[in-house]
């Protein structure tokens, strides 16, 4: 098993992330979330004109995990301003979870964030992603805080905050 993890820099490779988040967040979010919140938020977020705008002008950018050459999940982040490094997505393809495919993704997460001088990772996650809290808990991620946010539409996201030092 080979594991690659690039930055996303053209827009054949923004598409490609785009049509995998649609697939994994139809899978992943089922119970957790409704199937109209999931359709709101995939187009909202993770769409490629969504992206694109992220990339573009909100300081983001994505990183593509392979193996074997295979886009398999994907990554979403922003340095800010100050100490604190963004992870805004960390998604993995369910068939590729479970084999540490996670923990190097995260591993990288953590050198990017070191590589721009940043001193935490923080992140939010939905209230009853067990498995993903499972993750950053064993990872030693910290749980600082609660956040509910209103995303338009009727729809709210009720999330944990979560944060790493590095
Ligand atoms: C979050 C995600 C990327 C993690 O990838 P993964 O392949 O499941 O993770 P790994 O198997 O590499 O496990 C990572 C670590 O967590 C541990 N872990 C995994 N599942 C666990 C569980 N249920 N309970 C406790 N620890 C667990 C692993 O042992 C590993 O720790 P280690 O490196 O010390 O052994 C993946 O599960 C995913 O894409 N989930 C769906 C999308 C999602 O919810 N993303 C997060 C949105 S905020």
């Amino acid at each position: 098993m080979s594991i690659a993890i690039d930055k996303v820099n053209t827009d054949i490779g923004l598409r490609e992330v785009a049509e995998l988040a649609d697939r994994i967040w139809h899978e992943c979010f089922v119970g957790i979330i409704s199937t109209g919140q999931i359709n709101y938020m995939v187009e909202k977020f993770q769409s490629y004109e969504a992206m694109k705008k992220q990339t573009e002008e909100q300081g983001y950018y994505y990183l593509a995990v392979r193996e074997d050459g295979e886009l398999c999940g994907y990554i979403g982040v922003r340095p800010e301003e100050g100490d604190r490094f963004f992870l805004s997505k960390l998604y993995l393809r369910n068939d590729k979870r479970g084999m540490g495919i996670g923990s190097a993704m995260l591993g990288r997460v953590f050198d990017e964030a070191r590589a721009c001088g940043k001193k935490s990772v923080y992140l939010t996650v939905n209230k009853h992603n067990d498995r993903a809290v499972a993750v950053y808990k064993k990872t030693g991620f910290e749980l600082t805080d609660e956040t509910v946010t209103d995303i338009g539409n009727g729809y709210v996201m009720d999330d944990y905050i979560f944060e790493y030092k590095l």
